[in-house]
């Protein structure tokens, strides 16, 4: 990943970061539950990014609950000056596995302070507001309550600067009456491109728009033109979803999440290949068609 081409990063808050990091989901155990089965592959992943050069990692308390934030503390502090952990709040895990709202203010406050205890630090770089209307995909409703409380703990200075997840166009424009949003984290990928409109509203406006599930999520991306083209370029499908979302707007960040280091190797190398034309008119069939 050059470092010297400004093209390859993007302002997230005051911080410029490289359009590739790292999602830590993927290193909690089996449905984001409980602890990873190879605790020491799982740190050994962490470090192998921050070591590649990613300046940008995911978590969540909500992840394990606690595990990834742990893990990268064990990992990663003191952490590199450069390195920008992003987090999220607004949902608690079930004793079940389930995932539920936590949007109360004590719940929010509740959320940071225990964030910031896990990952060891003494101000969050940047907190979404992660919103559950609907736990699978956007849904209308007010957010003043919550992002209110969320921008008080930032005026408290435990929280440096504010994005929003799951959310809808009109969500965004109600929070940005209330705080700062530096990003906005939202389902997409080649196969699912509801804010197809939306990211290039938030480009517009220098937003950092940040997709999760960039591969597919759970069951990464099937579709039989992304391998074609992937074939032809000597890539692999991964390599060329990632390698589209870079290519599809500036202010798109990502953070593909993986428990290996092959596959982290993999996704990083995406940054270098570069999409003729041609593989962008033919991947833009891919919606619609591909199991995600
Ligand atoms: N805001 C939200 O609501 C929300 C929701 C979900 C996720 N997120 C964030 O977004 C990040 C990314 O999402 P995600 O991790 O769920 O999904 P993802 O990045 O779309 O895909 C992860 C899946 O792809 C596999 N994979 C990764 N690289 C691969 C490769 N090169 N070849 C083949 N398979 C590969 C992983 O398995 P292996 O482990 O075997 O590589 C895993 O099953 C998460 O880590 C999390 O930080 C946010």
């Amino acid at each position: 990943m050059s470092t010297t081409d400004p093209t390859n990063t993007f302002p997230l808050g005051h911080r410029s970061v490289k359009r590739l990091g790292y999602g830590a989901m993927q290193l909690a155990g089996p449905g984001v539950f409980g602890p990873p089965k190879d605790h020491a592959a799982a740190l050994a992943v962490l470090r192998e990014a921050v070591a590649r050069g990613v300046d940008h990692i995911d978590t969540s308390d909500f992840y394990g609950p606690h595990v990834t934030n742990r893990l990268i503390r064990e990992a990663l502090a003191p952490y590199p000056d450069d390195l920008v952990i992003v987090t999220k709040i607004g949902a608690r895990r079930g004793t079940d596995g389930a995932w539920l709202p936590a949007f109360s203010p004590e719940e929010l406050t509740r959320a940071v302070h225990d964030n910031l205890r896990h990952l060891g630090l003494d101000v969050l770089e940047v907190v979404n507001l992660r919103l559950m209307f609907d736990v699978h995909g956007p849904a209308e409703g007010s957010i003043e309550a919550p992002l209110t409380a969320l921008a008080e703990l930032q005026r408290q200075g435990l929280v440096r600067h504010i994005g929003l997840s799951n959310v809808t166009a009109t969500q965004i424009a109600e929070g940005r009456r209330i705080a700062d949003v530096v990003c906005v984290q939202n389902r997409y990928n080649l196969a699912h491109r509801a804010d197809d409109a939306l990211i290039d509203d938030l480009a517009r406006e220098r937003i950092a728009y940040v997709p999760f599930f960039p591969l597919g999520g759970f069951t990464p991306l099937q579709s039989s033109i992304l391998s074609e083209v992937a074939a032809r370029l000597g890539a692999s499908p991964m390599q060329v979803a990632l390698a589209w979302l870079l290519r599809r707007a500036p202010n798109i960040l990502l953070i593909p999440g993986t428990s290996s280091r092959t596959h982290l190797e993999e996704n990083l190398a995406a940054a270098e290949l570069v999409l003729p034309e041609n593989a962008m008119t033919d991947l833009d069939r891919v919606a619609g068609t591909a199991a995600a």
